[in-house]
């Protein structure tokens, strides 16, 4: 029996309705006004103009952009650069229409945070949020008006490169990241001087290629797209993301940059989506390249026609959109939809009454102290602890010697991540100067490479093994260069890159104490580190103040509270690998014929929620507010947190549910809750969640949302695979 069924079409429409801000609903009469005014006096080729990107600035472009033949480009950041050259848009072009800049902020715009993966794993959307306004003041201070961000791609194959810009794992988790990233940049007001529009990216699925290949297709039932790819990009849109970008990536066959099935049916038709949707860098000429169409025309008619409206880079729609209309292949009235999507932006971004930004303001907001300090709290906030044996860290004040070794310990500019926008390596405090400054002015401090991130020299590590021999510690802080991470970047291997594992191993032999510091933008495949290491840092990518971070964290200045949004695979093998997995029908025992490797476990080495603290939390009382509840019922789950440590701490408490028996298989847990505390020692707290019954239910076999009566366990933990363990029954009455 089904307690309720809707097409999700429905559901869809309420919740983009009753999310419109209302600054921009009074704006709009005013603004569609204007729009039919100018569109009334825009010829063909200005109007096609509007839905022309292009990457960069150079003079031979400045004749095009005279006659309106330009709407955006991407990549000239900078107050002089931009203003010189919106100047031509708006003082020498017939009708003035300004141009749209837009740039990769991804994690900052000088002020570098960490990458995006690791402040997923702060599970703070409200720290997120702050860092993403931060990143929106100093690029519109620069003259960027838009970022190509946040990436909501759900990744679940850590080959992939670009799980470092994403929240991870988690359709919920990744939700509650885009929609805090998206409040982060736009605010609630975009002719803000110190705000920017955000892009959903990269519409749909680019997360999952197969063999974790950049770029490579995808296959997927819908129902997955549905209910894991999809939600953080309907996350968004509800948040008011005023843009989207189309992704490189065939869906069943279908490249995103052409699918009428996402683009019309779904995004524009189920959600109302109203923004307007660039493609990727030039995704449109690749549907030749993909062999979905025949020549230029062909592709420019297939991306209009799915809503397309902004041709990055390609010069297709250029060379191709005017003439398709001239011969009436693509309806006049089609492209003045897309025009008015992107004149809609220009007009919420002020730019028609404000296309200039002034160098001083730009000057004073780069790299303000707050932003600096934020990057370093952000830091912190991100750093998971993986392990920590027999208490070793964090260290005492009286500690007589350090070590510090390996090739990012004295390093720059891999601390910065992948897009790193305007970041600069000289901005970054690396770990060997954040221990410098934080220790003691009694304890010794030895440095030494040890090796090169990647190379197979070797010849360091003798002075990196003298070093350890005669210190107390050894943090020996190793990872990925920035190169090795984000796009184009997918590695088949998932070790410690060159010979950085046998560096460690040389290090650990000395029989001093080793905390490894791993900086990498993806989770790594780091068993021998996890059985043989007592102390293990997640510090991924952390930008600017990682070193200072890393410092406050291994003094307890800071207690760790950063869970990974990302299982941590044993091997290369087990990927795909992600808590939410399906029941099946032979859960893995010792028995040989049941789903599990014979030469590994199939648990991941750390699984999706996990991270320690320098602080004990018990948890206790678990309480439901019903045993029985019925379609249209709240449940209301609670349980205490203790810190039975000695220090104070910030927890994050993780509600998880599952739905033993269904229509449709349901995953062994999924996250439907979380919050973050923060408890002195002896302090306990009570955490309550809301449990709607309407979130109970999942894509039925045709694709509708069904919520099912039955029983159903519920946890309240602190990873995805330790907690406290409930039930409760929803009513078919
Ligand atoms: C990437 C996008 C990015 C764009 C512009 C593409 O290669 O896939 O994520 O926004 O370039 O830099």
């Amino acid at each position: 029996m089904k307690l309720c069924r809707e097409p999700s079409r429905f559901m869809i429409v309420l919740l983009l309705t009753s999310s419109i801000p209302a600054a921009v609903s009074s704006q709009a009469s005013t603004i569609d006004q204007r729009i039919d005014e100018l569109l009334s006096r825009m010829t063909l080729d200005e109007k096609v103009g509007q839905l022309v990107q292009y990457p960069g600035y150079s003079e031979d472009r400045a004749q095009a952009i005279r006659e309106g033949k330009i709407g955006s480009f991407l990549n000239v950041p900078g107050a002089e650069n931009s203003n010189q050259v919106q100047r031509i848009a708006v003082e020498e072009s017939r009708l003035g229409i300004p141009l749209i800049f837009g740039l990769d902020v991804i994690h900052g715009f000088r002020t570098i945070f960490p990458i995006p993966l690791a402040t997923a794993s702060s599970w703070d959307p409200e720290l997120v949020t702050a860092i993403e306004a931060i990143a929106a003041r100093e690029a519109r201070a620069s003259g960027v008006h838009w970022t190509f961000a946040p990436m909501v791609d759900i990744a679940r194959d850590a080959r992939w490169g670009r799980i470092s810009e994403g929240a991870g794992e988690d359709p919920y988790l990744g939700s509650a990241m885009a929609a805090a990233r998206v409040r982060g940049f736009q605010g609630d007001d975009l002719t803000a001087a110190d705000r920017i529009m955000a892009c959903l990216k990269h519409y749909v699925a680019y997360g999952q290629p197969v063999g974790g290949r950049d770029y490579n297709s995808v296959d997927m039932s819908e129902r997955s797209l549905r209910e894991i790819y999809l939600p953080p990009f309907k996350a968004g849109a509800d948040a008011g993301a005023a843009s989207l970008m189309s992704a490189f990536n065939l869906l069943n066959g279908v490249p995103t940059t052409a699918n009428k099935f996402t683009l019309n049916q779904i995004l524009r038709g189920e959600w109302g989506f109203e923004g307007f949707i660039v493609s990727d860098w030039n995704s449109v000429g690749e549907l030749v390249q993909h062999g979905y169409a025949g020549d230029a025309a062909d592709a420019a008619r297939l991306a209009l026609n799915a809503t397309i409206d902004l041709d990055m880079a390609s010069g297709i729609y250029d060379g191709q959109l005017a003439d398709l209309v001239r011969a009436n292949v693509i309806p006049e009235e089609l492209l003045d939809q897309s025009v008015r999507r992107v004149l809609r932006a220009k007009f919420m971004l002020g730019l028609f009454d404000n296309p200039y930004v002034d160098p001083e303001t730009e000057t004073a907001a780069i790299l303000r102290d707050d932003h600096v300090a934020a990057a370093r709290d952000a830091a912190r906030k991100s750093m998971v602890l993986l392990k920590n044996d027999g208490a070793l860290l964090p260290l005492s004040e009286d500690i007589g010697s350090i070590a510090v070794i390996g090739p990012l310990a004295d390093n720059q500019v891999d601390l910065l991540g992948s897009w790193h926008a305007m970041g600069q390596p000289e901005d970054v405090v690396t770990v060997l100067a954040g221990i410098q400054s934080r220790a003691a002015p009694t304890t010794t401090i030895t440095y030494a490479q040890g090796s090169t991130i990647t190379g197979a020299e070797t010849d360091g590590f003798a002075e990196a093994v003298a070093a350890a021999r005669d210190a107390d510690v050894a943090i020996v802080v190793v990872g990925e260069r920035e190169y090795e991470t984000g796009e184009g970047a997918s590695r088949t291997a998932l070790d410690l890159p060159g010979v950085q594992p046998a560096l460690i191993e040389a290090v650990h032999e000395t029989g001093t104490p080793v905390v490894a510091v791993i900086m990498s933008g993806r989770p790594l495949t780091i068993p021998w580190l996890a059985e043989n290491v007592p102390a293990i840092l997640q510090a991924w990518h952390p930008g600017i103040q990682g070193g200072n971070a890393v410092a406050d964290l291994l003094w307890g200045d800071y207690n760790p509270s950063g869970k990974l949004t990302a299982s941590f695979p044993r091997s290369v093998g087990q990927i795909p690998i992600y808590y939410a997995r399906d029941i099946t029908g032979r859960p893995g025992t010792d028995f040989k014929y049941t789903s599990r490797y014979i030469d590994s476990p199939d648990t991941p080495l750390y699984p999706f929620g996990y991270g320690l603290s320098y602080t004990t939390f018990e948890y206790g009382d678990l309480t439901l507010s019903a045993d029985t509840i019925t379609v249209n019922d709240t449940l209301t789950v609670s349980a205490t947190v203790s810190n039975t440590g000695d220090v104070a701490g910030a927890e994050v408490v993780q509600l998880y549910i599952r739905d033993p028996v269904a229509s449709v298989v349901r995953p062994v847990k999924e996250l439907k809750g979380f919050t973050k505390i923060y408890l002195e020692p002896g302090e306990q707290q009570t955490v309550q969640f809301t449990l709607r019954a309407r979130e109970l239910g999942f894509f039925d076999q045709e694709m509708l949302w069904a919520i099912e009566p039955g029983v159903f366990n519920v946890w309240v933990g602190w990873s995805s695979d330790e907690g406290l363990e409930g039930s409760f029954v929803l009513s078919g009455n």
